[in-house]
């Protein structure tokens, strides 16, 4: 079982609650984060959530998580998905699984949307459940 669970959000998710609330929801990133860390205590494990609206300080958190501990990453990386050879490689280099998580279908949503870099590495991908989706990754891995 993963003991430690880090997760990732990245850009614009610091905006939930206001931000396109009919996409994504009107509980903000706080509330969720909060949520987290409270099922990981009911379910014993440890649960971290980190925030940057930056590419590289995802990717130094992510070269962290080599080392300190975590067991397995459950990243949203917002428009990074699309774009990100880098958070990719990050992933990849350090070898921990991971879940790719997406408040909203974005199967149903733009083209653009429809690719994701990380997709292929993840374990698993989990889309369009709202704030579940990160509820049922944390789940996931700590039963793994
Ligand atoms: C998102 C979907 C992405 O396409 C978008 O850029 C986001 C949020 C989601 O959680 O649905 O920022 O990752």
């Amino acid at each position: 079982m993963a003991q430690r669970i880090l997760v990732l959000h990245g850009p614009n998710l610091n905006l939930l609650g206001t931000r396109e609330p009919q996409v994504y929801g009107r509980r903000t990133l706080a509330q969720i984060d909060a949520g987290l860390v409270e099922l990981g205590t009911r379910l014993g494990v440890t649960i971290e959530t980190f925030h940057s609206n930056h590419e590289g300080v995802l990717i130094d958190r992510i070269q962290s998580a080599r080392t300190d501990g975590t067991e397995f990453v459950v990243i949203n990386a917002g428009a990074y998905t699309h774009t990100s050879v880098a958070i990719r490689d990050a992933l990849s280099g350090v070898a921990l699984p991971c879940v790719e998580v997406h408040l909203s279908n974005v199967h149903q949503r733009e083209a653009f949307r429809h690719h994701s870099y990380l997709s292929d590495i993840a374990v698993g991908v989990i889309c369009g459940l709202g704030e579940f989706g990160y509820e049922a990754a944390v789940r996931f891995a700590a039963g793994r």
